[in-house]
């Protein structure tokens, strides 16, 4: 394997920002520092650039059965468009059926992903019921399987929603086993009715998903899922945080102890509700669950990222066309398939937004979009960071270059981007996995065959033991 030196570029992790050369050699990442030229097969010049490990997006759902069709993104597009926006490795939600065996639902997993990612993939498991086969199945999974992370809905009544007993008995299978439970935290039973009440009234169009789901019952999920995961002292992380309410319920548990995390994605932070009343149904672009919020919590949403109540960024890529999927709901807000294609530019997005906009700092943006997610889902120290013997997922980014987001310049499968015409301070311009140009100056050049299955650490391991002090929630 090609003995690489990455030069002159200023490495960025979450911990420090200095000038150094980085040596790889198979894959891997073997020395830190200066005058490593020796028997280097290959130099790569990163001046004026930062040195940053891989992005890790711990949220997305490729080739995703939902809302009656299927995510526009496969593993294939996926994963090319998450390397063209600086991210290495991503954690796929691999969704399982009531009655069905979960191992099932993950062999069906590996055959999307298999042989069809460019880079490097995790998997969390959706939980629908507990019972006895599922307690069964569970501990091969966590051990074996390397699937540390449980995911339930409290939200999609009749489709994947689960009760609060389902949630609680997870958490206490989970806390047994190591592995982290993930909700979706919306009332999902309140947001049922209030859908039936805004439909009989006629009410069908796109806004009408925002105010049929407020932002009190994300709130509302959040508290009791936290006080759940403090009665069964499981690890607790809420995936896609829109909301003030939400953040205070977060925070509120951590000041007393609980062991709770929190994600918030790019949409969040920079789109509001309003968008959901654009003509001529193109508010349907829109439709995240949760909804996108008035403006002022994207003000909350930063703030709490930047004092860490907050931990990290997925993108929840869940790619629907505006053309053939997302007018599935024409006449009935409720059927519009749920999500939208943010994969390929969370990266960038964060940076300009957060870093460039003296938001958060440059060891904050490695931490929240790499480091923590590695972290918390049992990554660490393999991925996540620019070490000595960490993998070799790089990204070589230019602070200046600026690009303007657009469908017409992306490389997901979709026919719409939200971001459009948004531009961007900050560009990956090289992205290196294992060692391993995917992206060069801005070109594909990887493998869709080159990307491997990530089994993961449980988290009382000693990759990430519960008391490190960096670690631990405030108390
Ligand atoms: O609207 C969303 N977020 N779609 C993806 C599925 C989920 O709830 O994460
Ligand atoms: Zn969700
Ligand atoms: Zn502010
Ligand atoms: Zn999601």
């Amino acid at each position: 394997m090609a003995k690489r030196l990455i030069k002159n570029g200023i490495i960025v992790t979450a911990a420090d920002t200095y000038k150094a050369d980085v040596l790889i050699e198979d894959g891997v990442i073997a020395q830190i520092g200066f005058g490593l030229e020796e028997n280097v097969s290959e130099i790569i010049d990163a001046e004026g650039k930062y040195v940053f490990p891989g992005g890790i997006d711990p949220h997305t759902h490729l080739e995703m059965p939902f809302g009656g069709t299927v995510t526009a993104d496969d593993f294939a597009t996926g994963t090319m468009a998450a390397a063209f926006g600086g991210t290495t490795t991503i954690i796929d939600f691999c969704l399982t059926t009531k009655g069905k065996p979960l191992s099932e639902s993950i062999a069906a997993w590996h055959k999307k992903a298999d042989g069809k990612a460019a880079i490097d993939y995790g998997f969390h498991l959706m939980i629908g019921e507990i019972n006895g086969e599922v307690l069964a199945e569970l501990p091969s999974i966590v051990a074996e399987e390397g699937i540390t992370s449980l995911k339930v809905f409290m939200a999609y009544k009749h489709v994947f929603q689960a009760d609060d007993g389902t949630l609680f008995r997870t958490m206490l299978a989970a806390k047994e086993l190591g592995a982290m439970v993930m909700v979706h935290a919306e009332n999902g039973d309140v947001i049922e009715f209030l859908i039936q009440k805004a439909l009989e009234a006629g009410q069908t169009e796109p806004i009408y998903h925002a105010l049929t789901r407020p932002s009190i019952l994300e709130g509302e999920a959040t508290g009791r899922a936290a006080k759940l995961a403090a009665l069964a002292g499981a690890r607790l992380y809420v995936v896609h945080v829109t909301c003030a309410e939400a953040v205070q319920q977060i925070a509120e548990a951590r000041l007393q102890g609980v062991d709770i995390w929190g994600e918030t994605c790019p949409q969040y932070l920079v789109l509001d509700k309003s968008s959901l009343e654009k003509p001529d149904f193109e508010g349907a672009k829109y439709v995240w669950s949760p909804p996108l919020r008035e403006p002022f919590h994207q003000d909350v949403l930063w703030h709490a990222l930047s004092s860490g109540q907050l931990q990290t960024l997925g993108s929840d890529h869940c790619s629907f066309n505006f053309e053939g999927q997302k007018d599935l709901g024409l006449d009935d807000f409720s059927k519009i398939p749920n999500g939208g294609p943010t994969i390929e530019d969370r990266f960038s997005l964060f940076y300009s937004e957060g870093v460039h906009k003296g938001r958060i700092t440059l060891n904050q943006f490695a931490d929240i979009v790499s480091t923590r997610s590695a972290k918390l889902f049992g990554l660490f120290p393999q991925k996540g960071t620019i070490a000595v013997g960490s993998d070799a997922d790089i990204v070589i980014f230019d602070p200046l270059a600026q690009r303007t987001l657009s469908v017409k310049n992306q490389h997901m499968n979709v026919d719409y981007n939200p971001f459009e015409g948004m531009t961007v301070t900050g560009q990956p311009v090289s992205v290196m996995s294992r060692g391993e140009f995917v992206i060069r100056d801005r070109q594909f050049v990887g493998s869709l065959a080159a990307g491997r299955y990530l089994k993961r650490a449980p988290f009382h391991s000693a990759n990430e033991p519960l008391s490190t002090a960096a670690d631990a929630p405030a108390t």
